[in-house]
């Protein structure tokens, strides 16, 4: 995953703009990141990534469009609407 992919696909937060936050506010807590352009309170996809990048162990992160194809699994499963 490169720093212009979408993490937050229902809000388009990209990469970039979630590391950056973290930075700079130093989040304690996963639902501190909605303060970065909601990210993590739409569906619910991103938030484990979230988590990860919190974390800092986000290394491992799938290529954009395994990311996006998953979250398509996640929506449908959920019989949510994105
Ligand atoms: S992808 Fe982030 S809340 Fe849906």
């Amino acid at each position: 995953m490169n720093d212009d992919d979408m993490v937050c696909l229902c809000f388009q937060v990209t990469r970039r703009k979630i590391v950056q936050f973290i930075r700079v506010e130093k989040p304690k807590r996963l639902s501190q990141l909605s303060q970065c352009y909601s990210a993590g309170t739409g569906c619910g996809w991103c938030r484990p990534f979230l988590e990860r990048l919190m974390e800092q162990t986000d290394s491992d992160l799938p290529d954009s469009s395994a990311y996006q194809s998953g979250r398509r699994r996640h929506i449908r499963d959920k019989n949510d609407t994105p």
